[in-house]
């Protein structure tokens, strides 16, 4: 056992560590997972009890604050982040450049990435005022892009965010197809959407996270690490689940395929993955799936939607979890593997899962960043690597090659 603290920085130890499941590569003070218990907290509250009792913007507040907000705190954090979420109107320009069936994550990193081209003040990470702006400018101003990306890839023009609506509904709003008045949007639909946001806020060190984390190591402004973030959420393996899940299910179709499909993801050389299921740190099960499990029954009965694909989850799942194989891997459904039934509910297009999964996880990106900019033990992440290449060799000039 070796005392950390009396170790040198290089210590010539050094491990081989492929996708980093045994390698700390921070402090945090955010959040807490227990992988074998099923335990998530944020800032040691349970994510059932904020589920139930919270809202995403309070949520927001406690991730990058540490604490939860009195009446007070939480009424100027929610009129600064109103106040910051509309887009600066050159915006538009720059996102009427893409093509208009681009891909809306696509449009999502780059437009987040500009957003450093746009607030030069808040380039100055030395200054707390403007990192904290900054954290409160990218939670404001995720959904006001999303909804933009998603109107011009469907070629309808943009809505202002409204300042007299509560975030959740704000961004309805901003994606609705009928131009409806906010009593009329529904309140099931903004309180199923702000609880997959709470779900969804924060993860401590996954992908994404670590990207921030390592983009803001370099001292690379806020925007671009979050831009950052928001690529490797992309991914089919991370964010991207969500998205492939329903694909998966459309493909399955029928309850009867299930079995089949089961089979086939136990087939290595098939290449096919149940998506929605496993999870590196979730060997029991996943809290967030379970609160997701319960809520999608309740959110379709009460929107009056019937699914087949909902029936073809469940068989899914019971499938999985009675297959040696799962049950031997511990793998077991994750936070994606319902969302994306409830997010088809609330009309949400399949292409914008993952922008959903981004706006959410901009609380934790943002929390994340900020803590590594107050950290002292703070260095520029660089990792190592075992060289399997050419030992030293005579450069040949290429006519005797
Ligand atoms: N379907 C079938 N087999 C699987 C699955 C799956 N979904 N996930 C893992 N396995 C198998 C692997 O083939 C491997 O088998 P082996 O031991 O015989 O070689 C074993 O389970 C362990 O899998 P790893 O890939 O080593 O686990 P890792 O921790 O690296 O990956 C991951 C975790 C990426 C989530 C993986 O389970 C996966 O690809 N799941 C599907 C995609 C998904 O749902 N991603 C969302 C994750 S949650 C999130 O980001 C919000």
């Amino acid at each position: 056992c070796i005392d950390i603290a009396k170790l040198p920085k290089e210590t010539g130890c050094f491990t081989y560590d492929p996708g980093f499941g045994a390698t700390a590569s921070c402090k945090s003070a955010i959040t807490y997972i227990d992988g074998d218990a099923g335990v998530l907290l944020y800032r040691g509250y349970p994510i059932e009890q904020l589920a139930e009792k919270s809202n995403f913007l309070e949520v927001a507040y406690l991730l990058m604050n540490g604490e939860l907000p009195t009446s007070g705190e939480f009424a100027r954090f929610e009129h600064e982040v109103t106040h910051h979420s509309m887009m600066h109107e050159a915006f538009r320009t720059f996102l009427y450049g893409f093509r208009h069936d681009a891909h809306p994550m696509a449009m999502m990193t780059g437009m987040l990435g500009s957003l450093s081209a746009f607030y030069h003040n808040s380039l100055n990470i030395e200054d707390p005022e403007q990192r904290r702006l900054a954290a409160i400018r990218l939670i404001a101003k995720m959904p006001t892009i999303a909804a933009a990306c998603h109107r011009y890839s469907i070629g309808w023009p943009i809505r202002y965010p409204r300042n007299n609506l509560e975030y959740t509904t704000r961004f309805l709003h901003m994606m609705n197809e009928v131009p409806s008045e906010p009593l009329e949007l529904n309140p099931v639909a903004a309180k199923a959407m702000d609880l997959l946001f709470i779900l969804h806020a924060d993860h401590e060190q996954n992908a994404s996270t670590s990207t921030v984390r390592l983009v803001g190591s370099t001292g690379a402004n806020p925007y671009v690490s979050v831009a950052a973030g928001v690529a490797a959420l992309w991914g089919p393996a991370h964010g991207g689940a969500n998205e492939a899940v329903l694909k998966m299910l459309a493909e399955i179709g029928r309850p009867e395929n299930v079995q089949s499909a089961v089979d086939k993801a136990k087939d290595k050389e098939s290449g096919f993955r149940l998506m929605g299921f496993g999870h590196r740190v979730y060997k029991n099960f996943d809290p967030r799936a379970k609160i997701i499990r319960a809520m999608t029954h309740k959110v379709l009965g009460e929107l009056g939607v019937n699914d087949p694909l909902l029936e073809v989850a469940l068989k899914l799942e019971e499938a999985a979890l009675k297959d040696d194989y799962f049950v031997q891997r511990k793998l077991y459904p994750n936070v994606d593997f319902y969302s994306g039934i409830i997010y088809k509910a609330l009309g949400i297009p399949v292409e914008m899962f993952t922008v959903m999964f981004a706006i959410a996880r901009t609380a934790g990106w943002v929390s994340h960043w900020l803590e590594q900019q107050n950290d002292p033990e703070n260095r520029i992440g660089r990792p190592r690597q075992i060289y399997t290449g050419a030992a030293t060799r005579d450069f040949v000039g290429i006519g005797a090659r």
